[in-house]
């Protein structure tokens, strides 16, 4: 009975990648950070592009607002699109294309600017008038980065597809302009593609007798008893004395991140009087559950969100010393207890520390937290560098580029950094092909990704976005954890929400439900083959198999790991008959 649901199951899965139009990958994400001199060609052919490659002359473009368009010709015969003399931001070209509501639409071009280095964007402008920017890049002279984004169209209508650049003083060159549609159930058949591909290895079991002689029959059940991937969940200091929070929470995460109560001015309120309490008290919590904890955090760049005595009362000198003791207290008092730490809150917003300690505050603080605990993650983490694509403080560039300089400070070089993006989505559709363009930029950089703070607004669809996102996350192979800040409205997660006062699921809470459920192997039983094998697709994760000869009913339970490590994997039990 099992054997037939898992081959329908697969086969299913099996449908969908090859089923529908397009096979192409859109995780091929390596090359896409490098500023390449050999060029490389328009994705999709073009997808819905007329004369992608401008080997038409400017067939299918126009100039948009007042500036001049021109086909040029490299030294090595390619033909690209520049847009000069400009005046504004905007003065670029632009195609016409007709995009049809629902569908996911992923951006690519390969750009590059006349001088020096430049934010270029590409900008989806509709007849009503609203832009939807799709995503930018920064543009170097003398070689040409690839441009990544896309929209999902909430509309059928036809849209405007140009670029800009603030500085109207250079030249933007476009070449090899693409624009692929995929329906939902396409984007969904990529996504269970790589989860196949990244999270689960194809395991081959043999039961044998002691004598190595292949049971054929024999009873196999598998059970999954922890799963690799950390799917985890924002906690704050409620949990110490709500025992129904606490149940709700342990049934579900072995992952989390404390909301407020690690931050500096939570644990310093007074100056000179440190209180660890909570703190502590939810430390403890975590260990005896066994979940896992990202330190958040050291320090916030907001000056919004210090404690009351830092930001107004002292002077560069001082806080140099306050920020010295606060680093040394909280990192060394969790040292070897976390599995990352926020290190600097938000350096791409703002600037409290750099503005009063120099520019180097920031990469400093890295430092000292990697000498204090060497072996703990070390993340920055930002919002909308993937959930809101006009947000240029955090683009994807500015952030890779602020990740540069904290690793080129003296003695980082080895930093074991990552790259935490919050997540805080709005009510509306969010943009998965932005969010993806985004997760392959960064993830090219080769730093692992977390997705740290993940909620959705509170509207109409917010299961179905919530859902969305996950999913995005879950399957894309730069991303290598996710925590949500969602939980139990008597915790006052009045965002998203998960659960009613009375610890009933809201429907988000039966989104992540039916996710936790799905990203790990529900239990197996079936049945040898002829040559006591079975061949099972499994999730990474901790096992227990008990294989019972179905003659004489003995058994031989034992436990295994699944890893990322091992895309096969032999397995082999041995039953004494
Ligand atoms: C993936 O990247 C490789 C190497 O750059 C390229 O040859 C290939 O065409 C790309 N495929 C897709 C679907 O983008
Ligand atoms: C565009 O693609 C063509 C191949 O189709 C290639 O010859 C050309 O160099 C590419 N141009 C850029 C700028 O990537
Ligand atoms: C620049 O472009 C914007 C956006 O298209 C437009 O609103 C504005 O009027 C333009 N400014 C000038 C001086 O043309
Ligand atoms: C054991 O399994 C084999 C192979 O499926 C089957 O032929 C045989 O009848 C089974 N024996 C018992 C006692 O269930
Ligand atoms: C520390 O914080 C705890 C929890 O808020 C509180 O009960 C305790 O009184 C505080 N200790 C001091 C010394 O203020
Ligand atoms: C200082 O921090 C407090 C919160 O602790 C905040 O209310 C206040 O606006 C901040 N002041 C400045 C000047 O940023
Ligand atoms: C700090 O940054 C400045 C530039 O802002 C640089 O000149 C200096 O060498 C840096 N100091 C260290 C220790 O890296
Ligand atoms: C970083 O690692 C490399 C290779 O292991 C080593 O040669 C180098 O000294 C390290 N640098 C620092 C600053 O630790
Ligand atoms: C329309 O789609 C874009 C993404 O393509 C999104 O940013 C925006 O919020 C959507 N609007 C609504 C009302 O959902
Ligand atoms: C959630 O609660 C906070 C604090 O009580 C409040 O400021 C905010 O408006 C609430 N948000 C929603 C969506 O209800
Ligand atoms: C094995 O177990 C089955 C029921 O699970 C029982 O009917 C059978 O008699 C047992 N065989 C032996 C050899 O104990």
């Amino acid at each position: 009975m099992f054997i037939e649901a898992y081959t329908s199951l697969l086969l299913t899965c099996i449908f969908l990648y090859f089923g529908h139009g397009t096979s192409a990958s859109a995780y091929n994400y390596t090359t896409t950070t490098k500023c390449l001199k050999v060029p490389q060609e328009a994705l999709y052919g073009g997808g819905i592009i007329v004369n992608p490659d401008f080997n038409h002359n400017i067939e299918g473009w126009k100039p948009f607002g007042q500036g001049k368009i021109e086909e040029r010709i490299s030294k090595d015969g390619n033909r690209f699109l520049a847009a000069h003399s400009r005046q504004n931001a905007s003065d670029s070209f632009s195609q016409k294309v007709q995009v049809e509501q629902g569908k996911i639409y992923t951006f690519s071009a390969s750009v590059q600017v006349s001088e020096g280095n430049e934010i270029v964007a590409v900008v989806f402008k509709f007849p009503t008038g609203d832009e939807i920017r799709g995503g930018d890049v920064i543009a170097e002279h003398g070689c040409w980065t690839l441009l990544k984004g896309g929209i999902v169209a909430n509309f059928t209508s036809p849209v405007e597809i140009l670029f800009e650049s603030k500085n109207t003083a250079v030249e933007i060159w476009v070449d090899n302009v693409s624009l692929q549609p995929f329906t939902k159930e396409e984007w969904r058949s990529h996504q269970y593609k790589s989860i196949i591909e990244r999270r689960k290895s194809q395991v081959r079991l043999q039961v044998t007798q002691s004598n190595k002689t292949p049971l054929r029959g024999a009873r196999v059940s598998i059970k999954q008893t922890k799963s690799d991937f950390p799917f985890g969940c924002g906690m704050n200091h409620n949990i110490l004395t709500s025992t129904d929070y606490q149940n709700w929470f342990a049934s579900r995460f072995k992952f989390t991140t404390f909301t407020n109560e690690m931050k500096w001015y939570s644990t310093e309120k007074i100056k000179g009087q440190e209180n660890y309490t909570i703190a502590d008290g939810m430390v403890k919590f975590a260990k005896e559950n066994g979940i896992s904890i990202r330190g958040h955090n050291v320090f916030w760049d907001d000056p919004k969100m210090q404690p009351g005595w830092v930001n107004i009362t002292l002077s560069s000198e001082e806080l140099r010393t306050a920020a010295a003791e606060r680093i040394h207290s909280v990192v060394s008092r969790y040292k070897g207890q976390l599995i990352a730490w926020d290190v600097m809150n938000e350096n791409l917003h703002f600037r409290f520390f750099e503005d009063k300690l120099g520019e180097n505050a920031s990469a400093a603080f890295y430092y000292t937290a990697q000498q204090l605990d060497p072996g703990t993650m070390m993340f920055m983490n930002e919002y909308n560098t993937m959930e809101y694509s006009s947000d240029e403080a955090s683009s994807p560039a500015n952030y890779k580029k602020k990740l540069q300089e904290i690793l080129s400070y003296p003695g980082n070089a080895n930093l074991t950094a990552g790259i935490g993006l919050q997540g805080h989505f709005g009510s509306g559709q969010p943009n998965l092909a932005y969010m993806r363009s985004v997760l392959d930029f960064l993830g090219a950089t080769g730093f692992p990704i977390w997705l740290t703070e993940v909620d959705v607004g509170v509207g109409p669809n917010q299961p179905q976005y919530l859902e969305e996102v996950l999913r995005e996350g879950y399957s894309h192979p730069a991303v290598q954890g996710i925590i949500m800040f969602v939980g139990p409205i008597t915790a006052g997660f009045n965002v998203t929400t998960l659960a009613d006062k009375n610890f009933n699921n809201t429907p988000s809470g039966d989104v992540v439900d039916r996710l936790i459920a799905e990203w790990k192997t529900g239990p197996l039983e079936t049945t040898t083959d002829d040559q006591g094998f079975i061949d099972v697709s499994l999730f990474h994760g901790g096992y227990e198999v008990t294989a019972e000869d179905n003659v004489t009913n003995s058994s031989t339970t034992l436990s295994f790991k699944v890893t990322k490590a091992e895309p096969q994997a032999f397995i082999q039990v041995q039953i004494d008959t």
